[in-house]
Order: C-alpha cells, then structure tokens, then sequence
C-alpha cells in the first residue's frame, strides 16, 4: 500500500520554514503481531515538537528526531486492520504517530482511545478534547488554580493552549490578560475568547511595562508558554506567592543560541513565587474524565474552539511553519 509522509528534510534553525520538510512517497510495510494500521485523519501541529528537531534533543518523552524519517507529531485516526486484541477496526485514537497518511502502531505508543462515535467535530480530540485542552485544564486546575477576582496572565495567548486557558480561567472568575503578537491577535483575544485585556507582545515600551499597564495590580497566576523575553517580564509583574505554570518555551525550541532570558530568577525567591513545570503527557490515567468536563463546557457553550485549518498532507509542515510565525488563531491542525 503506498503511503505519503512529510520527512524531516534539514533541521530548522530559528523558525521552522517549509523547506525543512519534504513529501515522500513510500510502500507500508504488512502488520506484524500486535501492530495496528491506522488511517490518520487529521494531524495535530503542537509547537512543542519543534524541540525534538533539534541534534540531540532527545529525552524520556521523544527521541531526537532524525533526518530523512517521518516528523513525529499528533494525529486523529482510526484503525483499518489489527494484530492487537486491544484495538478492533474502527477504533478512534489519538496517537502520537508521525505526519503520515497511514501509520502502523506499536506496543508502547502513545495512544489515547476515543469514543466510537464522537459528540464534537474530530479536529476538536486533537484541539479542546485532546493535549491542548488538557494542557490548559490542568494547569488551571491541578497547578495553579486561580481564585475568583484573581489575575491570569497567559502567554501565546490566542494559540492553542492559549485559546483554551483564556476561556478556563474565566469559567473559574479570573480576570484573564493575554500576551499575543499584533494587534489583530489582541482584538482576537479580547473580542472572541474573552480576555478582559491584552498586550502586544512586539509593543515599543517593551513587555514589562506593557504587562504592567494592564496588570496594575499585578499578576497572580502566569501560564507561560512561550518563556525567554515573555517570561522574564511576566516575573517583574508577579506579585507576591504568585504561580507560574511553566507549560512550554517556544523561544527556547527556536532559539539560535543558549537563551539570554530570563535573568530575574531571583525575583522566585524575593517574591517567594512558586514555578512548576507541566507535561500532561504524565497524565494519561485522567484524560477520560477531563475530556468530559471539557465537553460538557462545550455543550453549555462555556468553552469554544478555534482552529487554523489547512487541508492535504503537503501542507502538513506548511502549518507548523505558520503556527510560530504567530499566523493561527486557535489550534492548528491539518485534514487529510
Ligand atoms: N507541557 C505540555 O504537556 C504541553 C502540551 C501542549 C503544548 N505545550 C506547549 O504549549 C505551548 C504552545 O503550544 P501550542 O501547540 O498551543 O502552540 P500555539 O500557541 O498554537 O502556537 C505557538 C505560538 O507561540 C507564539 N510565538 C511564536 N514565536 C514566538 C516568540 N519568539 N516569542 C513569543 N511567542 C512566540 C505565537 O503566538 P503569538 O503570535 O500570539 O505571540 C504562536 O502562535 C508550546 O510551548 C508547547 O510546547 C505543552
């Protein structure tokens, strides 16, 4: 059976550019004893995955990523043939397999079961129902839960994880404040996700001060996504004990060099803020359950998802190129 894949051609430096990737068209190799085949419908872009082109990123979640091979990423997909009695054709999944038509699981995959038949929309297991919604659900409620009145700050504020925690943090009675990086994304945050505020992140008077203008009484929770210049400011604008949620670094994943910021670290201990990193990953055991206080928020039309979609596997790396040049409002995600 042929199989189109988009492989990792050269490996980015900065921003992703979409002649990093390169189609390829191959043969799928049979099914051995406890594989499946999956039909991918939909491939999640996530711009965590970017760390993981770099030489020698590898770690416990991912090994580096070689080149010549298949970009890993997430997809929404359905198994088409099984040698494992745990999946039966036409199981829904989300999986983390690589940027492919076909793919063929493995024992030890990362790989989430869905409901038969979906209540929402399938993109939305891979947005609001899937690692990004979750991402957000628990840093707002396992890490940091704000308290009423309090302020939320959040980092790449109208992306994925961004889009979710915004509307989270106003379900739980915070004020929201969202970093963003033109004005169009700020009226964006402030107009359809319903943050009381936003800030330019590329704003003149630089981040701090433009924090510090919406933020008079400083932050209470900060959900960083993105770290280096943002997290820095965001420290200066902590108030006392306030919370961090370290959810990603997308300055680090693009970075050219080690990274310069943030050099306030010591305002941790003088303000005696609480930083916690955050791999929903870890958190499998509880996808179920989240995913269904997720969707009964979406039912009661508490919580709604945006997504930057583009169509056909060839523009697959196309998307993960837009997503860091800031050009997705909501989830990015790619139908097959
Ligand atoms: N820990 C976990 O388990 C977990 C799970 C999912 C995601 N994440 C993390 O969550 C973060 C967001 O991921 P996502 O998939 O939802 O992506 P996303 O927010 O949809 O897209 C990335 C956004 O980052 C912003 N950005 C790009 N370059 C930047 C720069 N140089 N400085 C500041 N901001 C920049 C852009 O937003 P603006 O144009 O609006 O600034 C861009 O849209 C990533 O760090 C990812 O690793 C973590």
């Amino acid at each position: 059976m042929k199989n189109r894949s988009i492989i990792l051609a050269k490996r980015p430096i900065g921003n992703p550019k979409s002649d990093d990737f390169a189609l390829h068209e191959g043969e799928l190799p049979d099914i051995q004893d406890n594989e499946i085949l999956v039909k991918n419908f939909a491939i999640s872009l996530d711009a965590g995955f970017r760390n993981w082109m770099n030489e020698d990123a590898g770690d416990e979640i991912l090994p580096a990523m070689p080149l010549g091979e298949p970009v890993m990423g997430l997809s929404l997909c359905e198994v088409i043939e099984t040698k494992n009695s745990e999946y039966a054709v036409g199981d829904k999944l989300m999986a983390r397999f690589a940027w492919q038509e076909y793919s063929i699981g493995k024992p030890g995959d990362f790989i989430a079961k869905l409901p038969r038949d979906l209540s929402f929309p399938y993109s939305y297991y891979l947005g609001v129902l899937g690692d990004t919604g979750m991402s957000a659900y628990f840093a707002l409620t396992e890490i940091a839960p704000p308290k009423e009145g309090q302020t939320v700050l959040i980092s790449a504020a109208g992306g994925a994880v961004g889009s979710i925690a915004g509307q989270i943090a106003k379900i739980y009675g915070a004020r929201t404040v969202g970093i963003s990086s033109s004005p169009e994304k700020c009226n964006f945050l402030i107009n359809d996700l319903g943050y009381d505020a936003a800030v330019n992140r590329k704003a003149p008077e630089g981040q701090a001060e433009a924090i510090k203008a919406v933020c008079p009484d400083g932050v209470d929770v900060f959900l960083d996504n993105v770290g280096g210049e943002t997290l820095q400011a965001a420290i200066t604008n902590m108030n006392h004990r306030g919370r961090i949620v370290m959810i990603g670094a997308v300055t680090h994943y693009t970075s050219e060099g080690p990274p310069t910021a943030p050099n306030n670290l010591f305002e941790l201990s003088s303000k005696e803020i609480t930083a916690q990193g955050l791999m929903t990953h870890f958190r499998h055991d509880k996808y179920d359950t989240v995913r269904q206080q997720l969707e009964t928020w979406l039912s009661e039309g508490k919580l709604k998802s945006f997504e930057h979609k583009l169509n056909g596997i060839e523009n697959v790396g196309v998307a993960f190129c837009q997503m860091f040049d800031g050009k997705n409002f909501g989830k990015t995600v790619v139908d097959l």
